[in-house]
């Protein structure tokens, strides 16, 4: 009796050491039980991030550098100063660098859901844009390379996860996280535009800075979209791929 449940016991040892042994090092494991959760779990995040910034091949996490953003177009300005961009082939820089200010995780039968604040000191945007614009009573059109720097950008964010059994195993499952974000600055830059001439040039990036809100609104919905769907299919490439009790134990 007393030999077979140790011998049971060292098979569970044996089981479990092999299942951990699946887990990469950079994931760190916390305990459901555990009373600082929120911590562990914050610092599991902390491990990842520079790993996040190339990908991790070996969870089919494709480099956070850089994000690609679908193309944007919008109009701003008035009837004596309208300016129409499109903007194509927009890549994000920066996202990698994010630092978590806070996390608060509830992990539990019923729940299972994570709170979490995050600043991205800088996130640029390079793209190109076409411009076509009425403007000091001229019409012009132009294209060129395009640079805009959002700066201390930051996210509240929420993540909530559902347990889904997947060939009698347990997995969690993240549904889209929420977010509401703000920011210091955003500076725009239309590089060469109208070949180089510094008036029109000058005038033209003065108007856009001037009415840069309403131009963030433009690229906001392409932007949180990238970013809402990245982070969230890297989360749940880890939890789909390692089961809830490998992860919770
Ligand atoms: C932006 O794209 C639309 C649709 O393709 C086009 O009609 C418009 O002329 C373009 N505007 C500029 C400034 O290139
Ligand atoms: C995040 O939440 C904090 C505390 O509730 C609040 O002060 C801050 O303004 C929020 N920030 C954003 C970007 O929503
Ligand atoms: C964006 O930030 C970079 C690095 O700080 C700076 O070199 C560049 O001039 C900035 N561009 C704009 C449009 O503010
Ligand atoms: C605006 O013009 C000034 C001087 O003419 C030049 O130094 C500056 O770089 C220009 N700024 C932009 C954004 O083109």
């Amino acid at each position: 009796m007393y030999t077979t449940v140790l011998i049971s016991v060292e098979i569970i040892m044996m089981v479990l050491a092999t299942v951990n042994c699946e887990i990469p090092n950079y994931i760190h494991i916390c305990k459901r039980e555990d009373p600082e959760l929120s911590a562990c779990i914050a610092n599991s995040v902390n491990t990842l991030i520079p790993y996040l910034k190339v990908g991790i091949p070996e969870l089919d996490v494709p480099p956070l550098e850089p994000l690609q953003l679908n193309d944007v177009q919008l109009k701003l300005g008035s009837d004596d100063a309208k300016i129409a961009t499109n903007i194509t082939n927009i890549h994000v820089w920066g996202a990698s660098s994010f630092q978590l200010l806070s996390l608060r995780a509830i992990v539990s039968p019923n729940a299972n859901t994570f709170h979490f604040n995050v600043n991205v000191p800088r996130l640029q945007l390079l793209g190109q844009y076409a411009i076509d614009t009425k403007i000091l009573f001229l019409n012009l059109k132009g294209n060129g390379p395009l640079e805009i720097n959002i700066t201390d950008y930051s996210f509240n964010c929420t993540m909530n996860g559902h347990k889904i059994e997947k060939n009698d195993v347990t997995y969690l499952e993240f549904e889209r996280m929420e977010c509401s974000m703000n920011f210091k600055n955003v500076n725009v830059l239309l590089k060469h535009i109208f070949n180089g001439n510094a008036l029109l040039g000058n005038t033209t990036n003065t108007v856009i800075n001037q009415n840069v809100d309403m131009f963030y609104k433009e690229i906001k919905p392409s932007l949180v979209e990238a970013l809402g769907k990245t982070f969230t299919d890297i989360a749940n490439k880890i939890t789909l791929r390692f089961s809830y009790d490998e992860l919770f134990p």
